[in-house]
Formats: structure tokens, sequence, C-alpha cells
């Protein structure tokens, strides 16, 4: 199975498992780390803590072994938060390769997280542009929009933005595995729910290309394009992410465009270089 090495999280001595404290950017030999692996097809996995026979694996690199690790963190579902008994799952007739071949490229999630004015529409609008004039089927879901219908009874507590990007997780892989690229344009301020929305897009044969799309504050607050920052900033908005509500910085998207410092242009270019070999 192909894969590819998404980020390196962290770095261990190998004899104490002492997290390092200085960030590599590769292993050296010997060395142990933490990395996540995205795979092109899904394949079947365990946390090693829960069942070690499926929770193991060597890397291969051009016929050689160069390295092996043990699985952790994985994602599963948690069957007590599904309420209902007596359910069952029908596995359809068409597969996501079936429907690949009829689109002419794979579903994919791309996933832009970032400030409120970062500028995550935009690019996701002109985005969608490009790749529709490429005859491809991209779909924009965006949080304005979403919590005007599906998610209109959610607010920005934590619990309720939460609750919005799963449902938009679990929206986006039943698109992507429609074979759509969708792309998410949401704050999705909190790193373990954005964890979750790969994990979920993963379950499906869908790629996910967590995109930063980053400017500093200041810029955001700067460009206020929904005078909504100033209103935050007299208490009129409570719990206003970057304000008085978090923003957790990605630690390792797939790609950071700099929107303070690139056009939008330049911002979809750099995205479209990366995505278009993803969704052969
Ligand atoms: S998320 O945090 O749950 O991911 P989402 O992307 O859906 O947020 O919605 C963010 C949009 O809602 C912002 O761009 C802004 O227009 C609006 N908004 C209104 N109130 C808030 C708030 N308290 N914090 C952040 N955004 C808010």
């Amino acid at each position: 199975m192909k894969c590819q090495i998404v980020s390196l999280d962290e770095v261990m001595d190998s004899s104490s498992l002492e997290r390092s404290p200085t960030k590599a950017d590769q292993l050296a030999r010997n060395e142990v780390g933490r990395l996540t692996i995205q795979t092109r097809a899904p394949i079947v996995l365990d946390n090693h803590d829960r069942l070690p026979p499926l929770g193991r694996f060597v890397l291969v690199d051009d016929g050689v072994i160069c390295g092996g690790g043990i699985v952790h963190g994985g994602v599963y579902t948690d069957r007590g938060a599904i309420k209902s008994k007596n359910i069952f799952w029908s596995e359809g007739k068409i597969n996501a390769q079936a429907r690949a071949v009829q689109h002419g490229h794979r579903g994919a999630v791309i996933w832009l997280t970032g400030l409120s004015g970062s500028g995550k529409s935009t690019i996701a609008q002109a985005l969608e542009r490009e790749l529709f004039i490429r005859a491809m089927h991209p779909y924009v879901l965006d949080g304005d929009n979403i919590r005007h219908g599906l998610n209109s009874n959610l607010g920005f507590a934590p619990a309720d933005r939460v609750e919005n990007i799963r449902r938009v997780s679990e929206v986006a892989k039943l698109m992507a595995d429609a074979g759509n690229v969708v792309i998410t344009a949401f704050i999705s301020p909190y790193r373990v729910d954005r964890q979750r929305a790969r994990a979920i897009a993963l379950e499906g044969n869908a790629e996910f290309i967590e995109v930063f799309v980053d400017a500093p504050l200041e810029v955001c607050e700067e460009r206020d394009p929904k005078n909504l920052y100033k209103k935050a900033r007299a208490g009129e908005i409570r719990e206003f992410t970057g304000i008085d509500a978090p923003y957790e910085f990605p630690v390792d998207p797939e790609i950071v465009v700099r929107t303070d410092q690139q056009s939008i242009e330049e911002s979809v270019a750099s995205i479209l270089e990366r995505l278009l070999p993803r969704l052969k």
C-alpha cells in the first residue's frame, strides 16, 4: 500500500522515550518519532494497545525496509454515541473507485482552517472555480452558510463548535464518498476536531488535505469584513475566536497559505499544485 508521511509530530529519545525538546523535520537512523502517515486507500488497522497484531507496520522504500512502528491515536466510532439500536449498515453496489473513474478524479476533502477574516471563504470560492473549469466536481461547505441551515441550531459555545465540525466532517465525508472535491471553510478552532475530521474522511476512500489559511489576528481584525471584531472588542459579541475564544493553530497542516503576504491567486495556485496530483 502506497503511503506518505504527512507530518513528523514528535521526536523521542529511543531509550527513555522522553520527548525531544527540539522539533526536527526528519528522523535520523535509530530515532523514534510520532508521525502521521496517510495511505492512498483505507487499510484495516487497530491501535497497538488494543490489538497488537493489527497495530504494527513496516515501511518499505524502494524495496528496502526503512522503518517500522506501532499504531496509536486511531479514532474509534463510539458505539455508545449511536443512540439507535437494531440498525444495520447497508453496503452499496457502486464503490469509490467506480465513481472516481466516472468523475475523472477521486473524492477529497480540502479542509480550510483559520481565523474569521483570514480569507477561507474567498479562497474556497476561487479554488472551487479553478476546479470547476477543469471539469471537476468541487463543492464548498462554508461555515456561515451551513449555520443558516443544517447547523442553524448551533451557536459558538465550545460544545456547539465541536458539534458544528462533527456534522460538517460527516457531510464532507459523504460528499467526498460521492466523488466530489469538498472544500470546507470553517474556523474549526480545535485541533482535535480537525484530527477527527481527517479520521472521518479517511474512513471513506477520500484524500484529506488540511490547509491553514494564515493571517495574523491584527490583519484579520483590520480587514474585519463583517464588522464582527469591532463588535467583539466592544463586548457586543462574546466568545469570538481570537478575542475571547481560542484558536489552536495547526501543528503540521499539509499546506499553509499566508493571505497577508500572498495574493488569492497565489494561494489558490499553491493549493492546486499540491492537490491536483493527489486526485488522480
Ligand atoms: S466554528 O468555530 O464553529 O468553526 P464557523 O466557521 O462555523 O465557526 O463560523 C464562523 C463564522 O461565524 C465567522 O466567520 C463569523 O462570520 C461568524 N461568527 C459569529 N459569531 C462568532 C463568534 N463568536 N466566533 C467566531 N465566529 C463568529
